[in-house]
């Protein structure tokens, strides 16, 4: 695995990129101060900018170490941040990835996270050298389920009570893709 870190990456109609703590307002306002986008997330929606800017800062200290793989998600029609996809788990033994994202309410339905998650998995695959990515969601969180579809992820099984997010304590569908077998959607 080489720990190429959360390095720029651009698909047709994203850049993906490195958070700043200035990227707080944009966090706050198109995400993290909605309940519908955190329903099935693990953290509460935040209560100020000033509570997204204290994250950021966190995430913005973290990018020093190659294994911290953070992108905040940026149209190219426009600056402003709608969302964020992370690996946020890694077991570098078996050089597999768990990845989590979510994005902003005004722009859902347009197919911009299986483009982003593509962009990722093509990145930690090639580049990094992952072998295994995985994804899961709560299973009343089906949406989720088809952004992993749409990106190449097989469906592996559903472990029982095995997750607990805002909504309590929840099955989880388990998604995943190999290096050796993945094809990268069109
Ligand atoms: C899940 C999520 C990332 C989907 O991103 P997206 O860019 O909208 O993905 P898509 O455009 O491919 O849509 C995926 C599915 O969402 C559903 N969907 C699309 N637009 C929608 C809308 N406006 N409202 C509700 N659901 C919608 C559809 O079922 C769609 O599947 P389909 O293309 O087969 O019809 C986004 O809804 C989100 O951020 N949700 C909140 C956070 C979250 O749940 N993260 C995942 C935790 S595991």
């Amino acid at each position: 695995m080489q720990k190429l870190g959360t390095v720029t990456l651009e698909t047709k109609r994203l850049i993906l990129r490195r958070f700043t703590p200035d990227d707080a307002e944009d966090m706050y306002q198109n995400w993290a101060s909605d309940p519908e986008v955190t329903r099935f997330l693990t953290w509460p929606c935040h209560s100020s900018p000033e509570a997204s800017r204290a994250i950021l800062v966190e995430w913005a200290a973290q990018y020093a170490d190659g294994g911290v793989f953070q992108w905040a998600i940026v149209p190219k029609v426009s600056p402003q941040v709608i969302g964020s996809i992370a690996a946020v788990k890694l077991d570098e033994e078996i050089c597999s990835a768990e990845i989590g994202y979510c994005l902003g309410k005004a722009y859902w339905g347009q197919g911009l996270m299986p483009e982003a998650l593509t962009a990722v998995m093509r990145f930690l695959f090639f580049d990094v050298g992952m072998n295994r990515i995985a994804a899961c969601h709560d299973v009343n969180n089906p949406k989720s389920g088809r952004v992993m579809e749409k990106a190449g992820m097989k469906y592996e099984g559903t472990l029982r009570q095995a997750g607990r997010n805002n909504q309590g304590i929840c099955d989880l569908v388990v998604r995943a893709a190999l290096r050796s077998e993945w094809t990268i959607p069109e």
